[in-house]
């Protein structure tokens, strides 16, 4: 429980409050004054592709006891290992709304990251932020909504480096979608920039980050690692980033440019085939002809040191070894995550949870384990049986698989409750499976991931919001044969659900995202009631793909004509009725809400403060305090993500109404407890182009409390003067 006084403390009690860059930064200094030309133009490039133990890799620089240095992926745990967990994808924990588990998420992923002698774990991921609902990596992110993502950004980065790992923002900037993500221009206004997709990034930076990952695309129609305005000016002077920013991998363009635009690292070095490299010695001669200034190859070196310094790796760091067995306990988050990140869409008549059914018919491919492998295939690029993450370069080996069928067969035995399986998606051989149920269950999936494996068809992207392997015929002719059935939906992003909720035979959808190895008994956990679901949608789910107004674009350049107006700002300001709104989520219990409170005097007008990690002081300041008190009106304990949006003042022309703070609380039957949102000035400043700052409008301002950006139950009123 947190009080509302509590809770300003909590906000800045940080483990990257312990972090000092200036001291870092001395150490650097004095380091870089003993290194040569050479050790400097080494430290700043990778030696290529495959030639190191990770998958980035700098040579050690004896002088100064600087190491192999080893970066590795991804954001959810270490690729390429084997003994180390899987953990649950940053979609399924964002939609936990629980900032206790995305914390401790990253520092488990951070121990077996240590545990491994990898320096950089490369993750955790902002861009994509998903305005485009089939974009290929939405799922490594944390959902389509920036302050959501921002959330997840700092509570991850702050638990990774509490224990002495460099996280790695990724990918920045703009990078949307796996369609021609190599050559297209993502082109973008000012405010949009600052207001969307710059804001986690923001996050990351005031949670002192170590290092940023520029990506592949262009940005209004120049390289992201080689952007000025993206690189220096934004991330380095106006967000005031310290650490160093590095390539993604062979996405530099140029040697000069990449250098004098503030780009301090490239990796892998070279390209794939080994042949051109814009570094190395070339960066030597463009430094000694005087096209890169002396200080400027210091200044990538110092900040490359002072990461390392930072985290403290200069003592004690353990020798690489991605084989090392460090899987400790971790697997409680993996769990509590894949629970936790379940949404409970649809529970007609209370079918759930279960109640000793006699018998239980489980349908569908995704019932089981990939009957190749669990890692049969690379980078988990195929949808082979139970799924639990995308695929590509931000996915990890499974040192185990939960499979649903499993956990179900498991925990039925203490029910003595009879089961029919048909691990097949024909529509014409679950009827035995089904037979005599008292309830069927039908898994279908939906995947996507990273463009350089094609499966199914879907070259990285989606090709279309729909499940897989006829998962609509499926659910059809399971609900013409049984008369309750529980669809169970693992997917990487929305799907529609229209002909499935068209059904009357289905009782319920269980929304149950991408829960890693911990798939099944993470679905027992919630089908059996021993938790009550607590997840809420970090996306909308639509009625048709087309209500999103973005989808993968096809050309050489992508626009980002809707503005500010992605997901649910978007069918907000249109009038446009979703079918699950973002942030929905249903519980086996009831919670109701009362005594709204809204407090704080804030002033109009621009920010003026220092620049910190993070961009103006001021910014990072709590101006209002609104707190609400939640009960739990039902029969069953319970968590609840209590929501607050802001509506701004009219003159403002925001979206209607933004997510700006959430806090979820588990309450016995009955308890009630007070939730409090710290509204930060950033929260209700918006970008002005004009004054390139950040700037609190004058007039009234309007704050909801709610179960989701739809069922809004409190309302309060502020104006600013
Ligand atoms: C390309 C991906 O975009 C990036 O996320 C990853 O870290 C690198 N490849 C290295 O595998």
């Amino acid at each position: 429980m947190r009080s509302p006084f509590f809770a300003a403390a909590f906000a800045t009690a940080s483990a990257a409050a312990t972090l000092d860059w200036a001291a870092a930064y001395e150490k650097a200094n004095a380091s870089l004054a003993k290194l040569s030309q050479n050790d400097k133009i080494s430290i700043v490039t990778g030696v290529g592709w495959n030639k190191g133990p990770c998958v980035g890799n700098t040579a050690p620089v004896s002088s100064i006891n600087y190491p192999q240095f080893c970066l590795q992926d991804g954001p959810l745990g270490i690729r390429f290992g084997s003994g180390n967990n899987a953990f649950v994808p940053g979609i399924q924990v964002a939609s936990t709304w629980d900032r206790a588990l995305m914390r401790e998420r990253g520092q488990f992923m951070a121990e077996e990251t240590k545990g491994c002698g990898i320096h950089v774990l490369l993750g955790p991921v902002a861009g994509p932020l998903g305005k485009n609902p089939a974009g290929g990596r939405n799922w490594e992110g944390f959902g389509a909504d920036p302050y959501l993502q921002g959330i997840a950004m700092a509570e991850t980065i702050e638990g990774m480096q509490s224990v002495g790992v460099q996280a790695n923002a990724k990918h920045y900037l703009l990078n949307e979608q796996e369609l021609n993500r190599e050559t297209i221009s993502s082109n973008i206004d000012d405010r949009t920039l600052h207001e969307l997709y710059l804001w986690p990034f923001a996050d990351a930076v005031h949670a002192n980050v170590a290092s940023v990952m520029c990506s592949y695309n262009k940005i209004n129609g120049t390289w992201a690692c080689e952007h000025p305005y993206a690189l220096n000016t934004l991330l380095k002077k106006e967000l005031g980033f310290q650490g160093y920013v590095m390539t993604d991998w062979n996405a530099q363009h140029s040697t000069v440019e990449s250098a004098t635009s503030g780009l301090d690292m490239t990796m892998p070095g070279t390209d794939f085939n080994g042949g051109s490299q814009y570094w190395g010695s070339k960066l030597t001669q463009a430094v000694s002809s005087g096209q890169v200034p002396q200080s400027r190859l210091d200044d990538m070196v110092r900040r490359i040191l002072a990461a390392w310094y930072l985290l403290g790796q200069d003592s004690g760091y353990p020798a690489i070894n991605l084989k090392a067995n460090v899987q400790g306990t971790h697997k409680t988050n993996i769990r509590a995550t894949a629970r936790d990140g379940i949404v409970l869409l649809k529970n007609e008549g209370n079918i759930l949870p279960l109640k000793k059914p006699k018998k239980l018919g489980l349908v569908g491919s995704a019932a089981v384990a990939n009957p190749q492998g669990i890692n049969s295939c690379t980078d988990q690029g195929c949808n082979t049986g139970a799924l639990g993450m995308g695929w590509g370069s931000g996915t990890a080996s499974y040192p185990y698989f939960s499979a649903p069928a499993d956990a179900i067969k498991a925990r039925a035995q203490t029910d003595g409750t009879q089961i029919g399986l048909s691990a097949s998606d024909s529509t014409s051989s679950f009827r035995s499976a089904v037979d005599g149920a008292d309830v069927a269950i039908v898994f279908i999936t939906s995947d996507s991931g990273e463009g350089y494996i094609t499966v199914e068809n879907h070259a990285g992207d989606r090709n279309n919001l729909d499940p897989w392997h006829n998962g609509n015929d499926l659910v059809k002719a399971v609900a013409a044969a049984s008369e309750n059935v529980i669809v169970v939906v693992h997917s990487v992003g929305p799907v529609i659900l229209e002909t499935i909720l068209a059904q009357p035979n289905v009782k319920a959808i269980v929304w149950a995202g991408l829960p890693s190895q911990e798939n099944g008994n993470a679905l027992v956990d919630v089908i059996y009631g021993d938790t009550s679901p607590s997840g809420k949608l970090p996306y909308t789910i639509a009625k048709s793909a087309a209500d999103y107004g973005t989808s993968s674009v096809r050309g050489a350049n992508d626009d980002f004509k809707e503005g500010l107006y992605v997901d649910y700002r978007r069918f907000d300001k249109e009038g446009i009725v979703p079918r699950y709104e973002f942030g929905f989520g249903l519980s086996y219990t009831n919670f109701t809400y009362s005594n709204i409170f809204v407090d704080g005097r804030p002033t109009a007008g621009p920010a003026t403060g220092d620049i910190i990690p993070g961009g103006n002081v001021d910014l990072w300041e709590t101006v209002i305090t609104v707190t609400a008190t939640i009960t739990n009106s039902g029969a069953v304990r319970g968590a609840e993500v209590a929501q607050l949006y802001i509506s701004y003042p009219e003159s403002a022309a925001t979206p209607p109404k933004q997510l700006r703070g959430f806090e979820k609380l588990t309450l016995e039957p009955g308890a009630e407890d007070i939730v409090a949102f710290d509204i930060k000035r950033r929260d209700i400043s918006i970008w002005d182009t004009a004054k390139q700052s950040w700037v609190v409008p004058s007039g009234v301002f309007n704050f909801t409390v709610g179960a989701s950006s739809r069922d809004i139950r409190l309302s309060g009123t502020l104006e600013v003067p």
